[in-house]
């Protein structure tokens, strides 16, 4: 949600800020703007809709001559989609000029106290209020530093914020709270950005800024200042990873890409931590003795994150023998949870920094439990402030919607499940073994599912059912939990409603939609409860349904008997199985969407990375 790229060099800032822009555009958006400061004032253009429309106005930045400049991309929260409410925004004296990402919420009590000192505003923003109290703290102190610690300290909520002053045509300031950004290092010019990929054709040296941290900054010279406004030192972290992690390489989309890459992703996640047969997690300290003592797991997500956390509940409950409570972080951090010394809180979190996550883990924190954030993006919020941290390998996701992030969430929680459940003695040594080596066999067995005909088969069934507007997603156990993420990946890139729903359960609603030719989803992977499910597929079918069903290759023969369609998946160790279950669910979202004429990697309405409650 809303990206920033801000540019102090001898270069042109402008084609700077629109490629630092492009390559934040995963994050969602829907309106964008430069503004470029040079001897003529701030330059300013923006515009609703997406980044190409920006650079057309500016001819690829080629209209707006400066070296100096900040640039962002909105999703709107306070205000339409609009020119007046798309960043950069000015103060009333047009002296001070911000681009902001997160929410600032007190900005009403604030907006109200600075109209009536004469301020004024032209859009709906809470940015415009930050850009006010700036001006108005500026006029007081006449230091721009002094200036921007006061404003932050009356500003309540979450900002990532790039300040430009008139009277300082040569610096630049930016400060952040709970909304991320980085600093990087060039030679004779300087950056900003809310993340790595906006900077890293220009520079690999970068400082991840912390809650509170500011930092002034010209094209040879960066300060940083902590929350008492202490100088601090701050060493760069070099990037390894290369640009291409984070380009299309060939495929039509990043989701595509992103399927692809899901063996590699799983591989480097599995297997450093499995040496000589045992799972080993050297990143974690959670002791014989602590695992002893827990008596409840929560597992707190938002999204796809969270479906990895309902699969996970089977999974931890059966081999760890404790009760696993998975929920959405957007509730449990209202919902006065009972946590203490003996709940372990699991967080799942691809990108770190989502706003409820967030906050529902330093609550989990505060209320004294212990945390465990799985994550994929290396030194964000979430990993520093959890106790501990397993990392998924699975490298930069671009597309919107999740599918090598999710497949890594999924390998952590199996480690995790053999390394409790062998700590406790509830997973017995031939279970473990069986799952070990299953789970190291994973990326061969989703390579297998990535075959040209396989792809062809999915995209020919895509095709056939892209007219449905209603889809039902049913299944038991492990498969309910995997058509959750089936169903909601039809909804987020295809734009079809669909409903996900424990089989057993359809007979209490849902099954009074089912009408001639409604396209139910049957996964059937978990062996012991085939047939239950096809007998609620018998239910449907017997109402009208079209069924297209998902099950493993030695079932093929018993589907074909039930369903009028049907996707097989190699079977591996069942409780493991859905790791592979969900891929074809992937491809088929993709192929709908792309026969929708959907924007695959960039939903309408969503946003990657969501750092607002
Ligand atoms: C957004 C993304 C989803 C993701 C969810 C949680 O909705 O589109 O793909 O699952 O946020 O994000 P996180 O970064 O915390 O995993």
């Amino acid at each position: 949600m809303c990206g920033i790229v801000g540019y102090i060099g001898t270069r042109q800032a402008a084609p700077i800020l629109l490629d630092g822009l492009s390559k934040l555009e995963y994050r969602g958006y829907d309106s964008a703007g430069v503004c470029v400061f040079s001897d003529a004032g701030f330059q300013i253009e923006k515009t609703k809709g997406r980044l190409a429309a920006l650079c057309e106005l500016t001819q690829d930045g080629a209209s707006l001559k400066g070296t100096l400049g900040i640039g962002h991309t909105r999703w709107a929260t306070h205000g339409a989609p609009s020119h007046e409410n798309s960043h950069p925004h000015l103060s009333s004296n047009g002296k001070i000029c911000v681009v902001h990402n997160g929410i600032i919420e007190n900005y009403l009590l604030l907006k109200e106290y600075l109209l009536a000192q004469g301020k004024t505003f032209v859009s709906d923003t809470d940015t415009e209020v930050a850009a006010n109290l700036l001006e108005y703290y500026y006029e007081m102190e006449g230091d721009l530093l002094r200036a921007a610690r006061r404003a932050v300290e009356k500003l309540s909520g979450s900002y990532a914020l790039g300040i430009l002053c008139a009277d300082r045509p040569d610096t630049m300031l930016a400060v952040k709270k709970d909304s991320p950004l980085i600093f990087g290092f060039g030679k004779g010019e300087n950056f900003i950005a809310s993340d790595v990929p906006a900077i890293l054709r220009y520079t690999r040296e970068v400082v991840y800024l912390n809650d509170g941290d500011m930092v002034e900054f010209t094209a040879n010279d960066a300060k940083f200042y902590n929350t008492l406004g202490e100088v601090v030192q701050k060493t760069p972290e070099h990037i390894t990873w290369e640009m291409s992690a984070a380009e299309k390489g060939g495929y039509p989309h990043f989701m595509m890409k992103e399927i692809h890459e899901q063996p590699k992703a799983l591989r480097d996640t599995i297997n450093p931590r499995i040496k000589n047969g045992r799972v080993v997690l050297d990143d974690i300290k959670l002791t014989p003795e602590y695992l002893r003592g827990i008596r409840r797991i929560y597992i707190v997500a938002c999204g796809s994150a969270y479906y990895v956390g309902c699969l996970g509940k089977y999974i931890l409950e059966k081999t760890c023998r404790i009760p696993v409570e998975p929920i959405l972080a957007s509730e449990f951090r209202y919902s006065q949870p009972v946590l203490g010394d003996d709940t372990l809180v699991i967080i799942i979190s691809q990108s770190g920094e989502t706003a409820d996550t967030l906050a529902a883990l330093r609550e989990a924190n505060n209320l004294g439990a212990r945390t465990l954030a799985i994550v994929n993006v290396v030194g964000s919020a979430i990993s520093k402030a959890a106790h501990d941290v397993i990392y998924t390998w699975a490298g930069p996701e671009i597309a919107v919607a999740t599918t090598k992030a999710y497949s890594t969430q999924l390998s952590v929680l199996y480690l995790l499940a053999m390394y409790i459940g062998d700590a406790l003695g509830t997973l017995p040594g031939a279970e473990y073994n069986a799952m070990c080596k299953a789970l190291l066999q994973l990326p061969d067995r989703i390579e297998e599912i990535l075959t040209k005909e396989n792809l062809a088969h999915i995209e020919a069934l895509a095709e056939e059912f892209k007219g449905h507007h209603d889809v039902f997603f049913i299944g038991r156990n492990l498969d309910s939990a995997t058509c959750l993420e089936g169903s909601l990946k039809l909804k987020e890139i295809a734009y079809v409603h669909s409903e996900a729903y424990a089989a057993g359960e359809l007979k209490h609603g849902p099954i009074s939609l089912i009408e001639d030719n409604t396209l139910v989803i049957a996964v059937s992977c978990v062996p012991e409860l085939f047939e239950k499910t096809m007998s609620n597929v018998k239910e449907v079918k017997a109402r009208g349904a079209n069924v297209l069903g998902l099950t493993t290759a030695n079932y093929e023969h018993e589907i074909t008997k039930t369903v009028d369609r049907y996707l097989l998946v190699p079977q591996t160790h069942p409780l493991l199985q859905p790791s592979l279950n969900v891929v074809p669910l992937q491809i088929f979202s993709y192929y709908v969407a792309l026969a929708r004429g959907c924007d695959v990697d960039k939903p309408r309405n969503l946003a990657k990375s969501v750092t607002v409650e």
